[in-house]
């Protein structure tokens, strides 16, 4: 699609960049989700001024995001799709919590349909901080929507530009909390610029792997869980979510995708019941490499969360 417009849209979904608690000296003991997303625009006066484009906000949910789910998601990628295919729209920033932000980056690449920028952002400390992190973070985040030339998700904080195949949470605390692994940051922010790591290429349109029309029509959300293989692992968590109904089960495996012999034995049962399993690694860094012998197939290098959120597209997309 021809980008004509400067319009960026920033969707709010909550998190601590819209916290707030009730000492300014505070920031854990916050409450996330609270200010209104057009507050918090209000609220950075610079960010009119970014680039010359109009700034127009939309909320879309208020939560906490550990408590993000399929239906938030669909609804997400529905209005993200709505505004991407507007010719006066540039491109889209959605405001979000940390916790589980890669999963919704992760969600949105695999569904929508990119030939914009789609940018999360969110912030470790909350708006009433003493130093909040969360108008840079924004600011960053329409500066990079505005950038000439990208197209797809990404994930922006303290700095640090991030795609939605690798960013990852990696610090409780500290204000930059996202990593992208082996891959490191795709580039970097600096007074409204953008500085891309050598040999990244942006430039591309991305298509959703799986048709944002089947979420869109989708009633039942397959269920896909996650099961940790570590020592003393055993298999009654597997036959337990078997007998529950469970269609998919991505297991976070020790190392190269190895897994404790008493739940590779329900893991098999599991898959004699129709049940699809595929394996992740629990390394923070590198991916399973596959092996002749291998008894389930592995994720490609999307960690756990990923790799569920994959399974369960593909199980939608199945059924
Ligand atoms: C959340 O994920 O909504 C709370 C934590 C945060 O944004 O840092």
């Amino acid at each position: 699609m021809q980008v004509s417009g400067q319009k960026i849209v920033v969707l709010g979904t909550g998190g601590t960049i819209a916290g707030t608690a009730a000492d300014a000296a505070d920031n854990i003991g916050y409450k996330a989700a609270q200010v209104g997303v057009r507050d918090l625009l209000a609220s950075i006066p610079a960010l009119r001024l970014a680039g010359g484009g109009a700034v127009e906000a939309e909320q879309v949910a208020q939560v906490d995001s550990k408590d993000m789910d399929f239906d938030i998601w669909k609804q997400l990628a529905l209005r993200c799709q709505h505004h991407l295919d507007n010719p006066a729209v540039r491109g889209v920033v959605i405001t979000h919590g940390t916790d589980t932000l890669e999963e919704t980056a992760w969600f949105l690449q695999e569904v929508l349909h990119c030939a914009k920028p789609v940018v999360l952002t969110s912030a470790m400390r909350p708006a009433s901080a003493l130093t909040p992190d969360g108008p840079q973070n924004l600011m960053d985040a329409v500066a990079l929507a505005l950038a000439p030339d990208v197209r797809g998700v990404f994930a922006v904080a303290a700095g640090e530009i991030h795609g939605a195949r690798l960013v990852q949470k990696v610090h409780p605390y500290r204000v930059n909390a996202f990593a992208s692994g082996d891959g490191g940051p795709m580039g970097w922010m600096e007074e409204g610029s953008v500085r891309w790591a050598p040999n990244i290429a942006v430039g591309h349109e991305s298509k959703g792997r799986i048709a944002i029309d089947l979420i869109a029509n989708s009633v039942v959300t397959p269920r896909v869980e996650i099961i940790l293989s570590h020592a003393g692992a055993q298999g009654r968590m597997a036959d337990a979510l078997v007998r529950d109904g469970v269609q998919g089960l991505v297991v976070a495996c020790t190392g190269n995708g190895t897994i404790h012999h008493a739940l590779e034995d329900a893991l098999l049962r599991a898959q004699s019941a129709g049940v699809r399993v595929v394996r992740a690694t629990r390394c923070i860094g590198g991916q399973v490499l596959p092996k002749p012998g291998d008894l389930w197939v592995d994720s490609r290098g999307l960690s756990p969360v990923k790799a569920r959120i994959s399974l369960m597209l593909d199980l939608l997309a199945a059924s």
